[in-house]
């Protein structure tokens, strides 16, 4: 055998070992023999660059590459399922169906609904050429390279196998119960923050630039759906079992059924049974199976009328609540959490839970020592439902709220109309100070994606950085400690001189004025227009601002009142950000829009309809009716009707949403389209602190 048939083998080989091993679970050669084979093939491969193949099992390994994700347009759109919680509601999805279908007879499959995060695999002549996650649902993002170090995903198909020249075929990746609390564990110990639960983690880990990084998480993937305009049969349920033929892994304890009572029996047997699953899942979907029924029933505006989803309740445990701690967030909101004996608690370990805040834990009235009741909601994230009085010792002292801060000592306040106490010390406190910078630096801020969290942290304890204006004053000398970093210092060194030119509308947002998000920031800087008369307007003209509110103009008013604020927004000046609007900005013009057609559809949140029309106007663009041939772009809003999205996926017509559309005209961010739990390291911004899951997924309570 000459060297290009010996790899041509061992690909084929290689690629039926991991069907055995990753699908099957029933491997046939030892891990040795395995690793063996596949480091004969990387040898020859190094050797015959020339026959680089993409869907060669050597490269599952991934790539430290950056990659930037690019959108992609799906060819069908990607709907969601109705949600039932109870049997009633089974039941009258049962009933209309079969009204839809006439009284006509139908199956019913039943399949596990899956945790995790939705995917659209494409293959072409039995190879995987796109993976592309859920996105908006009309566009995801292209994230084929880390797609394919998923071990269970089959890069070529069984030859012979008789798979359809090109169909997509749709699942959940997923983050394996043992993995996610592996992975967690090294976290804590690393003092990383955690991920939530391991939908989170693995929709970070999807999206990360890395695919090195993904391909060493270990993810799972069940398929569920296939789509193509040849597919083998006209049942849900046959298809998917020759799909499992073809070599992919399907749903887990599909089971076709007629009658309600069977379904009953399946979502009674599997809510029990799951908790043995190696994998999260949190309800049960049900799908008419024939899929010439499944067309004639069709869609709603959101999803299929064919199919529902039944969610399963929250588990519940019983544990001893032993002390409460306070955590400091970001933005001085101080968070109670109860500390518990360890209990065991759908598929994890929970030791935590959130109290929220005061009134929460007077109206449990919780005593340390209280046996309480923890559930997870559909985040995952444990929290207290009530408590056992029969147990509480007789002894037991009832929780009381702390006066002072945890972190620096000044006492807390409660601002009127607020639940959370706050720690006023803003410009003293340090999860407060590293919280700003972090927020200063987000990508929707600043943008100064040389830095990240973990590098402000460790600046910060090592006295580098105070505040925000610091961050101008770093030298290279000042992080390349140990002289072996330079480049890298260089970079962070850059990307802080970069920011400089940041627009003035988002450096408002990013100082980081409690209350003042980016559309406030941006209605305040177009308002006032410079730095100078923004930190001079008084209440009353601060509230003259469309949009802004007493509790935003007396935040904006105390902010400016700080002597610290005012050293820091001077010494930015002195350093050369933006403390203007620009010259385009004030005039409102410019041809960024020049030549396109411009289709508003749907609801807005930022923006009215007219306002949009304006914009589009003032830059050049024209704002027309309908869809054509000749339509630039639609600027889409929530709920956009079903007709245009059909019409525009049949022409081809790019879909933006606000943040890009706002971002294409105002400047030179790149828009986060991205609806899921957003990629690892990225900040999130100040606004939105709750203790909860942040934009990254990660909560940073437990
Ligand atoms: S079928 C048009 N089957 O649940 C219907 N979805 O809210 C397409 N999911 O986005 C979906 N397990 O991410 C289907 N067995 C299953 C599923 C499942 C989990 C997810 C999927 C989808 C969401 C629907």
């Amino acid at each position: 055998m000459n060297e290009k048939d010996r790899i041509l083998y061992l690909r084929k080989t290689l690629h039926e070992h991991n069907y055995k091993y990753y699908v099957l679970n029933q491997p046939d050669i030892s891990d040795q023999e395995f690793d063996f084979l596949m480091h004969e093939l990387q040898d020859l491969e190094a050797r015959h660059p020339e026959l680089y193949d993409a869907n060669s099992p050597t490269l599952r390994v991934g790539s430290d590459l950056n990659q930037n994700f690019t959108q992609v347009a799906h060819k069908y759109p990607m709907l969601s399922l109705a949600n039932t919680y109870n049997e009633q509601d089974v039941a009258d999805w049962y009933d209309s169906v079969r009204r839809g279908l006439d009284g006509e007879d139908f199956e019913v499959c039943c399949e596990m609904k899956y945790d995790g995060l939705s995917i659209s695999l494409t293959y072409v002549d039995g190879k995987l050429v796109r993976g592309v996650t859920r996105g908006d649902g009309v566009h995801g993002d292209d994230v084929t390279a880390n797609v394919r170090t998923i071990r269970c995903i089959p890069l070529v198909l069984k030859e012979g196998s008789g798979y359809p020249h090109e169909f997509e075929i749709r699942g959940e990746i997923l983050m394996p119960w043992k993995v996610f609390e592996r992975l967690n564990a090294e976290r804590e110990a690393a003092e990383e923050p955690l991920f939530a639960n391991p939908r989170n983690a693995a929709s970070g880990t999807l999206k990360s630039q890395n695919s090195r990084l993904v391909a060493s998480r270990q993810l799972d993937s069940y398929l569920y759906y296939l789509l193509g305009d040849t597919l083998p049969s006209d049942g849900h349920y046959e298809n998917l079992q020759t799909a499992a033929s073809w070599g992919f892994k399907i749903s887990q304890g599909m089971k076709k059924v007629k009658t309600l009572q069977e379904i009953y029996d399946y979502i009674n047997y599997w809510d029990t049974e799951r908790k043995n699953l190696p994998v999260a899942t949190d309800g049960i979907v049900l799908k008419v199976n024939s899929l010439r029924q499944q067309r004639s029933l069709g869609y709603t505006a959101k999803s299929p009328r064919w199919a529902i989803a039944y969610k399963f309740k929250a588990e519940r445990a019983c544990t001893r609540l032993n002390e409460v701690s306070y955590q400091v967030g970001r933005t001085g909101a101080v968070t109670p959490v109860a500390n518990m004996d360890a209990v065991q608690l759908a598929g994890t370990v929970v030791k935590r839970a959130t109290l929220n805040n005061e009134d929460f834990i007077r109206n449990f009235d919780l005593h340390i020592g209280d046996y309480v009741y923890v559930e997870k909601g559909g985040e995952i994230i444990p929290k207290i439902v009530g408590v056992d009085i029969d147990r509480r010792p007789e002894d037991a002292q009832p929780v009381k709220f702390i006066d002072k801060c945890p972190e620096c000592g000044t006492p807390l306040v409660r601002y009127e109309g607020e639940a959370a106490h706050y720690c006023p010390n803003d410009t003293g406190c340090p999860p407060q100070i590293k919280g700003r910078i972090e927020h200063f630096i987000a990508r929707r801020a600043m943008n100064i994606d040389s830095l990240g969290p973990e590098t402000v942290d460790e600046y910060y304890r090592r006295g580098l950085v105070h505040n925000i204006a610091d961050l101008y004053t770093i030298k290279v000398q000042d992080i390349n400690g140990s002289g072996n970093r330079e480049r890298s210092a260089r970079k962070i060194v850059d990307g802080i001189a970069a920011s400089k030119q940041v627009p003035f509308e988002r450096v408002v947002f990013a100082l980081g004025i409690r209350f003042v998000g980016e559309t406030s920031a941006r209605l305040l800087a177009r308002h006032f227009k410079t730095m100078d008369a923004l930190q001079n307007a008084s209440m009353q003209q601060l509230m003259e601002v469309e949009g802004v509110g007493e509790v935003i103009a007396k935040s904006v008013i105390a902010y400016f009142h700080n002597p610290v604020n005012q050293d820091i927004v001077e010494r930015l000046r002195s350093y050369g950000l933006q403390m203007q609007l620009s010259e385009e900005q004030i005039t409102g013009a410019s041809d960024k829009l020049a030549g396109k057609s411009i289709v508003i559809s749907g609801v807005f949140a930022k923006h009215s309809r007219d306002e949009y029309k304006a914009l589009i106007e003032q830059h050049g663009g024209k704002n027309v009716g309908s869809i054509s041939g000749k339509t630039s772009f639609i600027l889409a809003g929530d709920n956009m009707g079903p007709s245009k999205l059909q019409k525009a996926e049949k022409l081809g017509i790019p879909l933006v949403n606000e943040d890009d559309f706002l971002d294409m005209i105002e400047g030179d961010v790149v828009a986060d389209t991205e609806n899921e739990a957003a990629a690892e390291d990225v900040a999130a911004p100040i606004q939105e602190e709750k203790p909860r899951a942040d934009a990254n997924g990660q909560l940073s309570l437990f």
